[in-house]
């Protein structure tokens, strides 16, 4: 089945930026999966935000002139205001994974597309692997995760044979993390736990093999919420740690989960992510997942061969749960989807609808073209041309960005570059 993406809903509107704190206008409302809280926003109203998509601008909110229809005096403000201009891409619908997952894992090697654990709801995670395989695009050859593995929010990285499975979340809703770290051998689907474990657990840290040692940076501390700025590496081989100890490493500039982290042409790059993240309900026995504030960045910072970080030009909005959503083609980044910023006014999570591009020759980003929905935490491979996403979290619908149904659905598009 073959559709095209997105229907653009290009109203014009006419936007008043305004720097005003909002939260004066906060509608607190706590929600996470499936949320039916109303929208205090009219919802056949909107515009995707027009402005270069290129120029990142931080945090003025456009405001419209609009007034509700209850005649009181609160401004309205589109619920896709966070949208950017993209082409649309013709996007092919590929057989779903067996099942659906959100913060869930995936590592490409060659044709052979690994999906790791993540939740199939809030109260049930998931302890095993599907594989897809690009060349003839079919799923299969499921296997189990070790049981002491954790189930989500890991940092996952690979060598082309070996997968490195570092700390994350144990268990479902906002369980407690694991320092617990496995290493899968993925020529006999044989795994080793006798990995020295991370120095502290963390919950989705940037992970990456950078020059014969595997790094661990940033992610969320024990309590789920708090960044951490820790940086640590300890250098492997052949799926073997050969040393004995983690090493202290120079801290991330800013820290938290969910961010992209790769390596390019001896670089090491991170991308994104955000500080702060829904946490257990104090006392609650099954660890129940609260909201708490959240910011999301654009950040984009890098490691060369002077081991001190870089700034350099953000993504073209900020963008998090971007962990397993990228790929390197041709020397350039490519990110699908993730989470920007909340809703100014009605305080929900946005979720993000675009592709961008980050070409490295250049250091240019570029929204290169729109997804067939906004979706967080997707999995994401290229092969042949071809760039694929499975997975995730996606919208409720083209005019409203909150999260809703988690998806175990895979699509592709063939991918193209301007420059
Ligand atoms: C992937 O599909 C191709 C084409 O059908 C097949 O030759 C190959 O063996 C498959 N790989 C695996 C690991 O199943
Ligand atoms: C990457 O480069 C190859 C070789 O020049 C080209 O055929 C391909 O179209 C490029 N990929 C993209 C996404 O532009």
């Amino acid at each position: 089945m073959v559709r095209q993406a997105s229907k653009s809903n290009q109203k014009s509107v006419r936007f008043v930026l305004i720097c005003a704190g909002l939260l004066g206008f906060a509608l607190l409302a706590n929600f996470f999966w499936a949320s039916s809280s109303h929208l205090s926003i009219s919802s056949n109203w909107a515009p995707r935000y027009s402005r270069s998509p290129n120029l990142y601008i931080p945090p003025k909110n456009p405001i419209s002139h609009k007034r509700p229809k209850d005649g009181s005096d609160r401004l309205l403000l589109s619920a896709t205001f966070q949208d950017l201009v993209g082409p649309n891409l013709e996007w092919e619908r590929m057989v779903a994974a067996p099942v659906p997952r959100l913060d869930g894992a995936a590592i490409q090697i060659n044709n052979l597309f690994y999906v790791f654990a993540g939740y199939g709801t809030i109260d049930y995670v998931h302890s095993h692997v599907d594989i897809y395989n690009f060349t003839d695009n079919t799923w299969g050859g499921r296997f189990d995760m070790p049981k002491e593995m954790a189930h989500s929010h890991l940092g996952m990285v690979t060598d082309g044979r070996y997968v490195y499975v570092v700390s994350g979340q144990y268990g479902p809703q906002c369980r407690g993390p694991t320092a617990r770290t496995f290493v899968l051998d993925t020529y006999s689907k044989h795994w080793q736990g006798d990995f020295p474990p991370l120095p502290i657990p963390r919950y989705a840290p940037a992970t990456q093999l950078w020059r014969g040692r595997l790094h661990v940076m940033g992610g969320s501390q024990e309590n789920r919420f708090t960044p951490g700025l820790e940086h640590w590496s300890i250098a492997v081989k052949n799926g073997k740690a050969i040393e004995k100890e983690w090493r202290t490493e120079i801290p991330i500039p800013r820290g938290g989960p969910h961010r992209a982290c790769i390596v390019v042409d001896d670089r090491l790059f991170v991308i994104g992510g955000q500080e702060g993240d829904f946490m257990a309900k104090p006392g609650s026995p099954i660890f129940k997942c609260s909201r708490r504030n959240e910011v999301v960045f654009a950040n984009v910072y890098m490691l060369d061969d002077e081991m001190k970080w870089k700034v350099l030009p953000p993504i073209p909005k900020p963008d998090s749960h971007i962990e397993f959503a990228w790929v390197v083609v041709n020397n350039s980044i490519v990110i699908v989807g993730g989470t920007t910023e909340k809703h100014p006014i009605t305080k929900k999570m946005v979720l993000v609808g675009e592709v961008f591009q980050f070409n490295l020759d250049k250091l240019k980003w570029s929204v290169i073209g729109k997804l067939p929905f906004r979706v967080k935490t997707t999995l994401v491979g290229f092969w042949n041309g071809w760039l694929y996403f499975t997975s995730g979290q996606r919208d409720k619908g083209p005019d409203d960005p909150a999260p809703k149904k988690v998806i175990a659905e895979m699509w592709r598009t063939k991918l193209k570059f301007n420059d």
